[in-house]
């Protein structure tokens, strides 16, 4: 009923990572192309958890931006923007606050597990179990129908999908629902109008599905349908109300298998990672210095790549030939450790490359980035006021 929109938020937790780029931005850099997309960074999210250290969330805000232009975000072709300047997404997150039930939060699985794992701080908080449903409201106000997220946020895509139909349930059964749906039955024309009608009694009583998705693109292409009579027409043909809310799909974004400098998965917390614009000499001094097969004592013995952190680089990074070289050097003792690490050095180096050059100009000058979040935002609350709109007259709070 949408046409496609892909979001996705992240929280600005520091500088982003080779792992990043492997699991994240390369996917939006290629998402850019084919869909409309709007990537923004979630500082209030970031609060949830970090409400006690407001003074890094400023700068972690313009690195995180940076990072995502130097890997390729196009801010020609995505719309880049902060959560909090959209103060939308506090309104709508307030008034879906309103029907949701507390069990639907705490039954959210990342509640425990994140009050469990960070047991440090005190997340018994308002705010953060309304983690979910400010997210619910990020995503709702756009009517976004794909979520690029990780495997740990599909529940929060599933529980964002109960809360749209939810809404729509509630507030989409205007007076008169019935009565407007049939006029705008009728307003398709005679011979479209039989065929909506039998696709959605297809749908209703036999629990046809293609006839529902048949139905559905019928809609889809009616050009001369007001859009309250599109959402009624839509709303109609499950059975349900008005269709205010449209529930968006999770796209799995496949986890970063990006190894990190000691064998374990890349990610900050185990202190092991390269930053995407890492300096060329420190990047050369972590894999010069990283552990190998700890048989290889002396450079005579032979080793195992298969007992060794720099082989799962190898296979991000060097082609067969290269590969098949530290295979047969390293169990033979043919070659040397920091030998078999200068590719994956050379590779790194020229994957930041660009990444360095892109980041440059808006190191030079911030206004650059400044202006890009700027035209951002407020495309975004275009975007999220027409929403918005909707929203409210379905509150009854529109008071026009
Ligand atoms: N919770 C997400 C994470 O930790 C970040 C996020 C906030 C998000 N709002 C969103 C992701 C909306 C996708 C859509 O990764
Ligand atoms: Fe690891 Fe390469 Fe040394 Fe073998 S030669 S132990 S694969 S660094």
């Amino acid at each position: 009923m949408f046409a496609d929109r892909v979001l996705s938020g992240m929280r600005p937790t520091g500088s982003l990572h080779l792992g990043h780029y492997h699991g994240v931005l390369k996917n939006w850099v290629v998402m850019q192309q084919e869909f409309e997309c709007l990537f923004f960074v979630a500082d209030w999210h970031a609060l949830t958890t970090h409400y006690d250290t407001p003074q890094i969330i400023e700068q972690n805000v313009w690195d995180m931006v940076i990072d995502w232009l130097a890997a390729g975000v196009d801010p020609a072709r995505a719309t880049l923007f902060i959560q909090s300047r959209v103060p939308e997404h506090a309104e709508l997150h307030l008034l879906l606050s309103m029907i949701t039930p507390l069990g639907w939060l705490e039954r959210v699985p990342t509640y425990k597990d994140q009050q469990e794992k960070l047991s440090d701080k005190d997340l018994g908080t308002y705010g953060f179990l309304g983690y979910p449903l400010l997210q619910s409201a990020d995503i709702l106000i756009y009517r976004a129908t794909h979520v690029p997220v990780g495997e740990d946020q599909v529940p929060h895509i599933e529980f964002t999908r109960e809360i749209a139909r939810r809404f729509n349930h509630i507030y989409g059964r205007e007076p008169g629902f019935e009565e407007k749906a049939e006029a705008a039955v009728k307003k398709l024309g005679s011979k479209k109008a039989r065929l909506y009608a039998e696709l959605r009694a297809r749908f209703q009583e036999q629990g046809d599905d293609a006839a529902l998705e048949s139905a559905k693109s019928l809609l889809d292409e009616q050009q001369s349908l007001s859009m309250g009579d599109r959402e009624r027409l839509f709303g109609y043909l499950e059975g349900g109300g008005k269709m205010i809310l449209s529930e968006p799909e999770a796209m799995l974004t496949a986890a970063s298998k990006m190894p990190g400098l000691d064998g374990q998965k890349m990610s900050k917390s185990y202190n092991n990672t390269i930053t995407l614009r890492e300096d060329e000499a420190s990047v050369t001094k972590k894999i010069r210095t990283m552990p190998t097969d700890p048989a290889r004592v002396r450079r005579t013995d032979p080793g195992t790549p298969e007992k060794c952190p720099v082989w799962p680089l190898h296979q991000v990074y060097s082609s067969e030939d290269t590969k098949q070289w530290v295979q047969r050097g390293c169990t033979t003792a043919g070659i040397g450790c920091l030998e078999c690490k200068q590719p994956v050095i050379d590779a790194v180096l020229e994957e930041q490359k660009p990444m360095r050059e892109r980041a440059q100009q808006y190191l030079d000058d911030p206004t650059l980035v400044r202006n890009i979040i700027a035209d951002g935002c407020e495309k975004a609350r275009r975007l999220a006021g027409e929403t918005m709109r909707d929203v409210r007259e379905a509150m009854g709070l529109s008071y026009s």
